[in-house]
């Protein structure tokens, strides 16, 4: 698969298989995740991967949006470390998350592993349920896993703007 390939073919799969994710599959994911950008080379991400059983089920009461994965990874920012800017209050730690993810779905699906994107959850509780240290802000959750059988891209997987809406030439 090209690069483009691979950005369509990347969807959020809400169906996973219980089958867990390989060691070499995670690496992988993980290292995708590694070699992203971050503001000033800072590198405020940190990543929780849970998938033990005991870890799991406290996922499942944090939120709806597991899916059924066999894993989910905590993309986090360090908020002792995220790029500031030295006047306004600006910072740059979530963007660098965002980068960090986008990196980890595309290896994902370039190694046959769904994911999706979630938001839908209190950073406050996940940070509490695992113990993470105050400056550790959990900022986005990736359940990973293969796609069931059954899974499928939702109608509005899609829909997008087209270019004339979605970009200006000034
Ligand atoms: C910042 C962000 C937050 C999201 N949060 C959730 C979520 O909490 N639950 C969920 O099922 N999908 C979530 N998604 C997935 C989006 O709904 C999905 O990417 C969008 O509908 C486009 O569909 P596609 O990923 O299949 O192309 C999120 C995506 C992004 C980028």
């Amino acid at each position: 698969m090209n690069f483009m390939e691979l950005a369509k073919a990347r969807y959020s799969v809400r169906k996973f298989a219980p089958t867990p994710v390989t060691p070499e599959k995670l690496n992988i994911v993980l290292e995708a995740a590694r070699v992203a950008p971050s503001a000033k080379n800072l590198q405020p991400v940190h990543i929780y991967v849970v998938q033990s059983q005991e870890e799991m089920a406290k996922m499942r009461e944090l939120t709806p949006c597991h899916y059924g994965a066999p894993m989910v990874l905590i993309f986090a920012k360090n908020i002792q470390e995220e790029w500031r800017h030295p006047q306004e209050d600006l910072r740059s730690g979530a963007e660098d998350v965002a980068i960090a993810v986008t990196h980890a779905m595309l290896a994902a699906t370039d190694v046959g592993l769904g994911s999706c994107w979630v938001k839908f959850f209190v950073p406050q509780e996940v940070a509490r349920a695992y113990n993470l240290p105050a400056h550790i802000v959990p900022v986005a959750l990736l359940p990973i896993g293969y796609a069931a059988a059954d899974a499928a891209p939702a109608d509005r997987h899609t829909q997008r703007k087209d270019l004339k809406e979605l970009v200006t030439y000034l």
